[in-house]
Order: C-alpha cells, then sequence, then structure tokens
C-alpha cells in the first residue's frame, strides 16, 4: 500500500475581500487537505465520482465489505466538530468506519483543553500527534484553512479535512453535490450544459458557495439564483463566476425559472448567522418547492438540499422520483469515503472491474 502522504504542500494565498479561506495545494500527491473547492479540477472530480462508485457498488456485497474494511486499518481520524452537525459528522464517521479506520472525536468544545486557555494552533497540533487526518467543522470561517497551514510547517503534517467553515465553505458538500449532478444526469450526458438553479439563503449557505466554485470543471452550465434580494449569492462568488465566464441570473420569481431547470438545488434560511431575525422577514411561500412547483419542473430534472430542510420543501413531495435529497445525502458517505481513499492512496487496491 503506498504511504501515506506526508509531503510539505505549498500554500498560495488568494486574495478576496470576504474569503478568509486559503488554498493549500499538494506539492506531490493528488489529494492531502481538503479546504477550498477551487482547486479541485476535473479530471479529479471525474475520478472521485468513479471511485464513490466503485465503493457503493462493492459495499452491496459481504465480501466487499470486507475488502473496504481492510483498507485502511491502520489508519486514525480526529473528527473536531465544534459546530452542530447530523449528517457530515455520520457519514464521515461511517466512511471511517467502513474502511476500517478508528476514530476520536471532539464535538463539545467544554470538553477540550481549550477552555483551559490552549491556543487553537496547539490543539490542531496535538490532534495531529495521535491520528492521521482530522476532520472539521468550525462556526468561524478560515480555521480549516488555518490548521492546514500549520500542517505544513510541523515534521508530522496529518491531512486536514474542511467539514464545513462557518457560512463559507463547505468543499465535501459540493464534491458530494457533484457525486449527485453526475449520477443523475448520466442518461442525459453528465453535468455539461445543464442549467442549475440554486434557491434560498445564498448569501449565507456556504454549500451552494463551494458548489458555485465547482462550476467552473462543467462546459456550458448555467445558474439561476433564485434569492429574497437580501440574500442573494455573494459579489465574490458572482466574481468567480464572471471570472470563469459561467453564465448565471439573479431571480425572485421560482414560478418563472422552474420550467427551465435541470436541477434546483434548495437550500434553508441559515437562521443561525441572524442578528436581529432577519430570516423572519422572507416570504418563504415564493422560494419553497411543493407539488405545485413541481408541476412546472420537467419530468427528469431533480431537486436536491443538502438538508437540513425547513419549510422550503414540503415533506409531501418525499416519494416523487425528481426528489433527489435523501440520495444525495447518502450519497455523501460513499464520496467521503472515496476522499479519504484518495488522500491514503489506497485506490489501487479498489478492484473493481471497469464500469
Ligand atoms: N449538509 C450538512 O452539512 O448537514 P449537517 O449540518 O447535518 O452536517
Amino acid at each position: 500500500m503506498p504511504a501515506a502522504p506526508t509531503d510539505r504542500h505549498e500554500v498560495t494565498p488568494i486574495a478576496t475581500e470576504r474569503l478568509s479561506e486559503t488554498l493549500v495545494m499538494p506539492a506531490r500527491s493528488s489529494l492531502f487537505h481538503v479546504i477550498d473547492p477551487r482547486v479541485f479540477e476535473r479530471s479529479l472530480l471525474d475520478e472521485l465520482c468513479d471511485l464513490a462508485t466503485r465503493v457503493r457498488l462493492l459495499a452491496k456485497t459481504d465480501a466487499g465489505a470486507r475488502t473496504l474494511h481492510d483498507l485502511l486499518p491502520t489508519r486514525r481520524a480526529m473528527l473536531y466538530f465544534t459546530q452542530p452537525s447530523t449528517r457530515t459528522f455520520l457519514s464521515f464517521s461511517n466512511a471511517c468506519h467502513i474502511l476500517g479506520m478508528r476514530t476520536s472525536e471532539i464535538r463539545d468544545p467544554s470538553t477540550s483543553s481549550e477552555v483551559k486557555g490552549e491556543s487553537f494552533e496547539d490543539s490542531i497540533r496535538t490532534f495531529s500527534s495521535y491520528v492521521d487526518v482530522i476532520v472539521m467543522r468550525t462556526k468561524e470561517s478560515g480555521r480549516a484553512a488555518q490548521a492546514a497551514k500549520l500542517m505544513n510547517t510541523i515534521p508530522r503534517p496529518v491531512p486536514v479535512i474542511n467539514a464545513g467553515s462557518g457560512s463559507d465553505q463547505h468543499p465535501t458538500q459540493a464534491l458530494l453535490d457533484i457525486y449527485t449532478l453526475d449520477r443523475s444526469f448520466e442518461p442525459q450526458g453528465g453535468i455539461d450544459g445543464k442549467v442549475i438553479g440554486m434557491m434560498g439563503d445564498l448569501k449565507r449557505g456556504r454549500t451552494v458557495r463551494s458548489l458555485c466554485y465547482l462550476m467552473k470543471n462543467y462546459k456550458g452550465v448555467k445558474l439561476v439564483f433564485i434569492a429574497p434580494d437580501q440574500f442573494a449569492m455573494e459579489p465574490d462568488v458572482k466574481a468567480y463566476l464572471d471570472q470563469h465566464r459561467i453564465p448565471y441570473t439573479e431571480t425572485t420569481d421560482l414560478a418563472s425559472v422552474l420550467p427551465s431547470l435541470d436541477a434546483v438545488y434548495v437550500t434553508r434560511m441559515q437562521t443561525e448567522w441572524d442578528t436581529a431575525g432577519e430570516s423572519r422577514a422572507v416570504d418563504l411561500t415564493r422560494f419553497s418547492i411543493g407539488e405545485r412547483e413541481l408541476k412546472l419542473l420537467k419530468r427528469d430534472a431533480i431537486v436536491m438540499h443538502p438538508l437540513p430542510r425547513g419549510p422550503e420543501i414540503d415533506p409531501v413531495i418525499d416519494q416523487d422520483p425528481r426528489a433527489m435529497y435523501w440520495r444525495q445525502e447518502r450519497n455523501g458517505m460513499w464520496m467521503r469515503v472515496a476522499v479519504l481513499i484518495k488522500i491514503f492512496g489506497a485506490e489501487p487496491r479498489i478492484t473493481l472491474p471497469d464500469l
């Protein structure tokens, strides 16, 4: 088995007004830190989607599940989630266990020596003394990038995976979203050329911000942002789309654009960032999907949502074949298995026949 990546990595700061993340570029290994979606190229996205499919199919049999379980039994992961999470935490935890990895976790910072005044850097360095990868979610933007930069300066760096950083980025969610789009559009030639709507609180939703960044890898994609004016997509993401010549339009009128969409990616109001109840001012009925909206959507279009959902998706549509969010959620586990396999260089040991 190839050794775990231990190379030093070059750090390339990006100057943007809002984005506090930093690009952390692997120097030699193909995937080390997972911090910023902008570093992902099409070839790596295709490889990860293919790998996710292989592990998903392999896990269907006991023999295949045992093969996966024997893949990384000597590797250990730290799950440092100091901001609430259900699916990202559970899917990473179970992805590790599928691969035979052991996990340690801190979910409540009051149980960590940070309450005794230990610095963030010293805490992260301490985690790295015991494990082979750190998966972290924080309320603050930029923390995962900070941890990755620290790793690049110490003798035993371990990869850092950003599992959600403030309202800024959620790169592995974007990867699983790409996997979901890729799987869903397989009969229609893939993601290239598709019209993808993103709806809801686009200003403070990190999932849509990260997904926008990955769109540079697909030809002919058009984005349609459907949001209340006060929660429109932020200028830094729009500038990135302009820079990469990805066309986008903005509207507050869902019904007028629904028939043109191949996918509608619905998000909830990010009420946790409210300072004075701003979310309550939004008439959510204008930014929601129910039976009436489904009637306007193409028969082969899909409805996605990173979950958890609020009232913006009526559960009555869960049984519609276009409702993709529960499959999307499960895809997250397979994509995170693929990411871990790739980080540890174990992909040559996934021996399914070519798909
Ligand atoms: N999609 C997502 O990040 O969900 P959790 O907050 O439950 O992890």
